[in-house]
């Protein structure tokens, strides 16, 4: 598969989440990704209290500020940070009376993301939120919430509350089933694949991203949309 020239979530700041733990592996992750073809890599590790209960936006910042004088200039990868935040009871709150607390992009985008296994009930209102006070929210991932493809009409609702979409690669690959086969190609037909990311934990899952074919229904789509969109 190929890699777009812009990653914008991934977990290569070392030693803040369940991503990568040592800087000279998350080198040569940012090594290969250059080699790939990408150029722009935001690093967004976990932000998530009840996971990483040690891991907030301070200590992030320290972290980022000491990781990217470490990249090789000659590289040419430009890097910035933000953030992944679960959607955890109470986010709501911070993200409608707090938001500029939050580590996002220049343009204000949030990357936000679920459990794999049931749905935030307060999703709604942290996207909510968001787009109340100028911010605007990237759900991670929504192909590997297997549990919103059989109501695939909440996209079009999310959709119409602002939200964008961040697919990974390796479900492009297939990796998550049929489920999240079709949440893509739902996707893909109503033009909603905003942004492709790695999402990368680990050197391996690079080399898979790297080197897997795209999933055979998404291949063979005879949907033109999806054709378009995914031929990566
Ligand atoms: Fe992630």
């Amino acid at each position: 598969m190929k890699i777009r020239t812009k990653d914008i979530h991934c977990h290569i700041l070392p030693g803040l989440d369940d991503g990568f733990q040592d800087a000279g592996k998350s080198l040569e992750a940012i090594r290969m990704l250059a080699k790939a073809g990408c150029r722009e890599i935001t690093f967004t590790p976990h932000i998530n209290p009840e996971q990483f209960p040690d891991t907030d936006e301070k200590l992030v910042r320290e972290r980022y500020a000491q990781f990217v004088k470490q990249i090789p200039p000659e590289l040419g990868i430009t890097t910035s940070l933000a953030a992944e935040y679960m959607i955890v009871n109470g986010f709501e709150k911070r993200a409608m009376e707090n938001p500029e607390s939050l580590l996002c992009s220049s343009d204000k985008s949030v990357l936000i993301e679920m459990s794999y296994y049931y749905r935030s009930p307060n999703l709604e209102e942290t996207v909510m939120g968001l787009v109340l006070n100028g911010y605007r929210p990237i759900i991670a991932h929504p192909e590997r919430y297997l549990y919103m493809a059989t109501c695939l009409d909440d996209f079009d609702s999310l959709r119409g509350s602002g939200c964008r979409f961040q697919l990974n690669y390796l479900s492009l690959a297939g990796y998550y089933g049929p489920s999240s086969v079709r949440i893509i190609k739902y996707l893909a037909k109503n033009g909603w694949c905003d942004f492709f990311s790695t999402d990368l934990h680990t050197v391996p899952q690079l080399y898979n991203i790297l080197h897997r074919p795209l999933a055979m229904p998404i291949r063979f789509s005879r949907n033109p949309a999806v054709r378009n969109l995914l031929q990566l």
